[in-house]
Order: C-alpha cells, then structure tokens, then sequence
C-alpha cells in the first residue's frame, strides 16, 4: 500500500526522509533550515507544528521545473495545509491553487491569490459557495455533477457573471493506494462518469454565460506510480476529443489533479522528472496547459510535528510511551494507519526497543506509533514526528477539549509563530451555557 502502513516492509530511510525535510543533524541536534528544533520546542512549547519554508520551495522548483516544457501551473491544493503562511510562500512561488470549500476560497483570498489562478473542485460545494466562487471570479469551478452544472447554470444566470467550468471526470482508473484516498474508480463519489461528460459539456456550451475550459480528474493520494495518471490522461484526451467533435471547441486545460507521493518510510517517492516523463509526452500534441493539484507533494515533508514525553509505562508485556500529541493533534496514525517516521530532537545514541507511541485522548486508537523501535525516551523529551506538513493541523480537532497546536515558519535561520497555540476560552467562543433564556 503506497499510503505507508504501521509496520512498513524494511527499514525507513531516516537519512532520506530528513532530507527531504531539510533537516540535519549537528552534534546530535535537529536543525530544520539552520534552526535548532529544541529551540523552537522551548518558544512555543509543544505539541507544535513546525514547518521548514525552503523545503516547500525546494519541491515547488523541482515540479515546476520538471513541467516547465509545456504551459502548465502548478494549483496547490489547499486542504493538504491551509495556513496562510504555506499559502503566501506558495502564493509567492506563482502557484495557483486548488479550494474545495468556501473556507478555503477565503483562506487564498486572505493570502492574496489572484482569483483567477484559483480552481474550485469538491463533490458536494452548496449554493452559497457557488455563489461566492462565481462572485469572486475564480479560474474555473469544477462540476462533478449534472445537478450541480444546472445549479450552477441557474447562478450564472441569477448574478450575470461569466463562469468558466471545468467536468470532473471519473476515469474509472484504479491507483494503488489506501481505499480512503483512492478517488478515481468508477462506483465511488467522485467526478462524472465517462459516459456522461459530451452531454455535460453540451449543457455548459448551450449556456451564454457558461464557458467549459477544463476537463480534469483527481485519481487518489500518495501515488507512486505514473502508469494511473498515463491511464487517467489517455481518457480525459479521448474525452477532449469527443467534445471537440461535438462542436464544442473552447476546452485549453487538462487537469490531472493532485496526488504526487512522498516519502514516510521506505518508499519510492514521485520523482518529478518520472512524472513529467509520463505525462508531458501525451499532453502536448493536444495543445492544453496543463494543470496539477499536488498537496502533500509540496508540503508533506516540509512539516513536523514536535512532540514531548510525558510518561512511560508497561503494560502486559508492552512498553508504552506517552507524549503530549494525540490523534486529535494527527489523526493520520489512528484513521489511515499511516506511518510516521519519529527521530529524537536531541540523538543520544541509545539502544533500540519496540515501543508503542500513545497520545492522551480517550481511545485506544490513539497513537501515534505501535512497536516502533525507538530509544527509551525520558520523560519531557522530545521528538519530531516526521511528514506532518500535510493532512497534519487541517484534520486536527478539539476532541477531548484539546486546543489545537501552534503552527511554525522556519526560514532564513529564523522561525516566527504562523499561528498561536488555541487558548482554552476559545473551545467554547460562542456557545452559551442557558442559550434559552
Ligand atoms: N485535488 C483534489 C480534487 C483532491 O481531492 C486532492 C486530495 C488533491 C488535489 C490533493 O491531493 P494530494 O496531492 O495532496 O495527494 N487526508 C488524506 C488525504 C486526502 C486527500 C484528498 N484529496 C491523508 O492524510 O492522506
């Protein structure tokens, strides 16, 4: 399974996975971009997320470098990590970026993204979202199905504003990947079905104010394979293809969506340039700009999650760590079984011994790690567990009525908090104790 799984077939390559992350050790230290981790633990405290500026950078250039023969923009997809630090950096890199709700609509307008380079997928988006995204101008609005289009043909006409469309399709392309995250097989929610795109794209066409530009797909995450996205591209051209027969001539984008996989233990990452390799050569002879959606590519390894120890304990026969982060802080462990690499802060050279990583929230599923050979830790010490720039603080949660974490910005040899620990008065903004009277 590409997704990482709690027991990983051999070893993880920490020396590559702290690559990727940029960080490096000194005299046994973490440093993430020349910045000690320890020092950043004891400003903000923890649990925190920390993440490096360069290497969000470093894996921008490569991918934009890698598409550069053809005209393409790179559409961050928010969801992977909202903060609108990440979103100004990347902002700042020229990317476009991909939304999926109205709360990411105004994450990138907070952070300054043109309208016009931000594209609006997502299978369930309400009237109202409609409405703001068509207001705002946006690049194009994805539409995954044909009772969506007719709402979203009724706003075009309600606000008289020109809407550039784009048909999700599903291409019915199976990607290797967890179940949960596996998005472009036919019989799951997502896109329209092959077999219905000409006529959607009849009913965008017939439409004054409608324009159909895009035709995309989005096949899963934490792909390490090109051949789903050969097999996905060679059906959306076919489809292309149909619609131009069908009179309908105004389609310049092929977006092939997000997916782009890193590397959490042992695997083989996307390499830009593989994918660049399988993809361009198909995209080109049909003159398209080609648009990604990369998330977790951009910004999963750029991000750790700085944990402390709080206690251990045994327990039949187990050993037992508990540290301060829980799956409210990184729900990944516990919802994915995902595995996440976790390195000392301070390398002591100690022995190894299977450890289970727990967090404090109230439930078994709570962990972190399960017999991960770790050193036996002391109490207060920290940790940092590895690619948690993604899917990290965007799913974190306040159950147990835990504030969620800081987020971090390390760059330059400094680092500044993007965000602050949530206090614990804002748990309960809002609410009222006797809301009846
Ligand atoms: N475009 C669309 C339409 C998507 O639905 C997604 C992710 C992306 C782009 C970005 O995918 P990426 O490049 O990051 O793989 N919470 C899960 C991942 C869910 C991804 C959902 N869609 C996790 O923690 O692994």
């Amino acid at each position: 399974m590409g997704q990482g799984i709690l027991t990983p077939p051999g070893a993880a390559d920490v020396d590559a996975l702290l690559a990727d992350a940029g960080l490096e050790r000194r005299g046994g230290s973490l440093f993430m971009a020349g910045v000690p981790l320890s020092a950043v633990a004891d400003a903000v405290g923890t649990p925190a997320y920390v993440y490096n500026a360069e290497a969000v950078r470093v894996h921008y250039a490569a991918l934009d470098a890698a598409l550069a023969p053809i005209p393409h923009r790179i559409c961050y997809a928010v969801k992977a990590n909202g903060n609108l630090a990440v979103l100004r950096l990347l902002r700042d890199l020229g990317a476009g970026a991909d939304i999926v709700s109205a709360g990411e609509l105004a994450r990138t307008a907070a952070a300054g993204f043109p309208a016009e380079r931000v594209v609006f997928s997502g299978v369930g988006k309400t009237a109202d979202e409609l409405r703001l995204a068509v207001r705002a101008g946006i690049g194009h609005i994805n539409i995954e199905s044909g009772e969506e289009l007719e709402l979203l043909a009724a706003i075009a006409s309600e606000t008289g504003c020109h809407v550039r469309v784009g048909i999700r399709v599903n291409p019915d392309v199976t990607a290797n990947t967890h179940p949960y995250i596996s998005t472009g097989k036919s019989g799951i929610k997502f896109g329209v079905p092959t077999d219905q795109v000409v006529d959607a794209a009849r009913v965008v066409a017939a439409h004054p104010a409608l324009e159909l530009t895009s035709i995309a797909m989005h096949l899963g995450s934490q792909l390490t394979d090109t051949g789903p996205f050969q097999e996905g591209i060679r059906r959306l051209l076919g489809l292309v293809a149909e619609v131009r027969s069908a009179g309908i001539s105004t389609v310049r984008v092929l977006d092939v969506g997000g997916g782009l996989g890193i590397r959490y233990s042992a695997e083989t990452p996307m390499d830009p340039a593989a994918f660049a390799a399988a993809v361009l050569p198909l995209v080109r002879p049909a003159g398209l700009t080609l648009y990604v959606e990369p998330g977790r590519f951009l910004v999963g390894s750029a991000g750790v999650l700085l944990t402390s120890a709080l206690y251990r304990k045994r327990s039949g026969g187990k050993s037992f760590v508990v540290v301060d982060a829980g799956m409210n802080d990184l729900v990944r462990p516990s919802h994915y079984h995902a595995y996440h690499e976790i390195v000392e802060l301070e390398a002591a050279n100690r022995p190894v011994a299977p450890v289970d990583v727990v967090g404090p929230v109230c439930e078994t599923g709570d962990f972190l790690a399960l017999d991960r050979p770790l050193p036996a830790l002391e109490r207060s010490e920290r940790v940092a567990v590895l690619g948690a720039g993604a899917y990290g603080f965007v799913m974190a949660s306040n159950y147990n009525a835990r504030p969620r974490p800081p987020e971090v910005l390390v760059d330059g040899g400094r680092f500044a908090v993007a965000r602050p620990r949530e206090e614990l008065t804002e748990l309960f903004r809002g609410e009222r104790v006797t809301p009846l009277d």
